[in-house]
């Protein structure tokens, strides 16, 4: 293996302390904290040693161009870049997340650069069009609340007020915090223009399941790449339960309307319900109980619900399913309860051409590569809905994601380089 394909590791090296969460453990890099900027000039720099052009976009997503020389532009720059190859992925992270989801995705690219730029000096690679690396904002969505809100700005799948009116946990709407980073919310939103600058989409990404790793999968030999397939839909809701806040002393049992014990309920139901569709996937991973005091009885509780399945309106039935149960929930604890919508999005699958090509690419590093799909979110699904799109995935033994023991090997890394550089050559 070259050792510009190794340039990944001493990428991710260089970038695995910031951010780091001690009481959580892993990572918490929410979009536009003193950590995921951190990472973002540390992107800009390392764009800037490869010599790439960057700028930020009125969304906040950060592009670095490795454009044709001019002597080969038949057109101005900016006409040049329409229809560019792009890869990327993002620098935030959930909280107490692993070090893999996003920044690999994002070195990798880099790195990648590392490898194609010498193979163009040294006469190997004759290529047609400018290659960019994007870097897409509240990728999570554990700031705002909605994933992929960079990508579903560029790309206009999200009604623009509505995204400037999000808030975060301490209140602050997206507008204000865009406006805190110098973007301009009048000028936030659907960008035609950048859009087409994108030909095609390929994102790199740990695994982040079992997908490489069953023991079939670990035995010597075996894949340590895969490309993707499809994505499963997914969305998020929050279910809201009021009550009547009191005193935990004072307030006889029976008389108490406690929203805590609906949500608890809930919580029960959800997983009991989902265990019934085979491929569905439902979770309450955030509870927020209203003022939130060990002597208080909540007068309200914020939980919200993430659920996935291949099929839409499995998706669909199982929400209305829950949603059902938490009303009856909430009536026996003479609560009431209200239902909101924070995103949806349909099961996705990529470009059928991208992935043929990707996947005899990939093979050339990872014989057995196989076509996977995934039931994580990411902004190479969002854009699906406008530009063809691919993925290719790195192995990851743990198994485990969203959380610090998410774990990607040296190796594995480099081979991942290798696999997106010889599938960034095909198609450049
Ligand atoms: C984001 O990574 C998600 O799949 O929720
Ligand atoms: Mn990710
Ligand atoms: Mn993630
Ligand atoms: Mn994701």
């Amino acid at each position: 293996m070259t050792e510009t394909a190794s340039a990944v590791t001493s990428l991710m090296a260089a970038i695995a302390d910031v951010g780091t969460d001690p009481r959580r453990g892993g990572y918490s890099r929410p979009v536009w904290s003193p950590a995921e900027k951190d990472l973002r000039s540390w992107f800009l720099q390392e764009a800037h040693s490869r010599g790439l052009d960057t700028e930020e976009d009125r969304n906040g997503i950060l592009w670095a161009w490795w454009d044709l020389p001019a002597g080969r532009r038949v057109t101005s720059l900016e006409a040049s870049r329409q229809g560019a190859l792009v890869t990327g992925s993002h620098l935030d992270s959930v909280p107490g997340g692993g070090a893999y989801d996003g920044p690999l995705g994002v070195a990798s690219a880099l790195a990648a650069v590392d490898v194609l730029q010498a193979r163009e000096a040294a006469g190997a690679l004759d290529r047609r069009r400018p290659l960019a690396v994007a870097v897409f904002p509240e990728e999570e969505g554990s700031r705002f609340g909605v994933a992929c809100l960079g990508s579903r700005l560029l790309a206009g799948t999200i009604p623009v007020e509505r995204a400037l009116g999000l808030r975060d946990a301490a209140g602050i709407t997206f507008a204000e915090a865009a406006r805190a980073e110098g973007l301009d919310p009048a000028h936030i939103g659907p960008d035609p223009a950048a859009l087409a600058r994108i030909g095609q989409f390929v994102e790199l990404h740990v695994e982040q399941g079992r997908g490489l790793n069953t023991d079939e999968h670990l035995s010597a030999g075996a894949p340590a790449i895969a490309v993707g397939s499809t994505i499963l839909g997914h969305g998020r809701w929050r279910i809201s339960f009021h009550g009547q806040g009191n005193h935990a002393g004072t307030t006889l049992m029976s008389d108490r309307c406690d929203p805590m014990v609906a949500a608890a309920e809930t919580v029960i139901d959800v997983r009991r319900l989902a265990r019934v569709q085979p491929e569905a996937r439902a979770t309450v991973g955030r509870v927020e109980p209203v003022p939130g005091g060990t002597n208080v009885i909540a007068s309200r509780v914020d939980l919200w619900l993430d659920v996935r399945h291949p099929e839409d309106e499995v998706t669909a039935a199982l929400v209305e399913d829950i949603w059902r149960h938490a009303q009856q929930a909430a009536l026996s604890e003479g609560c009431t309860a209200e239902l909101t919508e924070e995103s949806l999005s349909g099961t996705v699958h990529f470009d059928p051409q991208l992935a043929a090509s990707l996947t005899e690419a990939v093979r050339r590093t990872a014989p057995a590569a196989p076509l996977l799909p995934t039931g994580a979110g990411h902004d190479a699904g969002v854009l699906a809905a406008k530009v063809p799109t691919g993925m290719i995935y790195v192995r990851n033994p743990s198994g485990v994601s969203h959380a610090p023991e998410e774990h990607v090997e040296d190796d594995d890394a480099v081979l991942g380089v290798h696999a997106l550089a010889d599938a960034l050559e095909d198609l450049l």
